[in-house]
């Protein structure tokens, strides 16, 4: 099994000579590892021949990559506008105050993370959230923290 650098570096390579190919590499990291490495940061930066500030700054600056390794359950919570009007608030509160963590937040335990996400493609069912890749949909605090009482540890 390849180590993690050595990982980045043949996705890298695959990507070599693509133009606009920060966003791809970045997303292919994730895939493979689960998440952006701040160690893969640099080779990153140095194959595209950009500054390693830029490559942070796309990292954090777009929700759907993870700069720490996920927990071992994931709980996105959907904050886009169709959400938001039917009551995401008191989902992500029932999901916070139930694990202990804010959204954004892995459990200390690695058990569990919390995550916001921009629309889960299912608006008609707001509010949504999803868990372990499963939809719940049309959810309030009192549901979101039953099913967040129902993830093994
Ligand atoms: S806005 Fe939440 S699923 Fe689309």
């Amino acid at each position: 099994m390849q180590d993690q650098a050595g990982r980045v570096a043949a996705i890298v390579e695959r990507f070599r000579g693509v133009e606009g190919a920060a966003l791809p590499i970045l997303h292919a990291v994730q895939e493979a590892l689960g998440y952006v490495p701040a160690e893969s940061v640099p080779m990153i930066a140095a194959a595209l021949n950009r500054s390693r500030a830029e490559i942070h700054g796309i990292v954090t600056f777009y929700h759907d990559f993870r700069d720490k390794p996920a927990g071992r359950h994931l709980v996105r919570v959907c904050r886009a506008e169709a959400c938001k009007s039917m009551g995401s608030d008191q989902v992500a509160q029932g999901f916070e105050q139930a694990l202990g963590i804010r959204l954004g937040e892995t459990s200390p335990d690695g058990a569990v993370t919390l995550e916001p996400v921009y629309c889960l493609g299912l608006c008609a069912t707001a509010p949504n959230a999803m868990v372990d890749g499963k939809l719940s949909g049309r959810l309030d605090g009192t549901k979101a923290a039953h099913l967040a009482a129902g993830l093994q540890p």
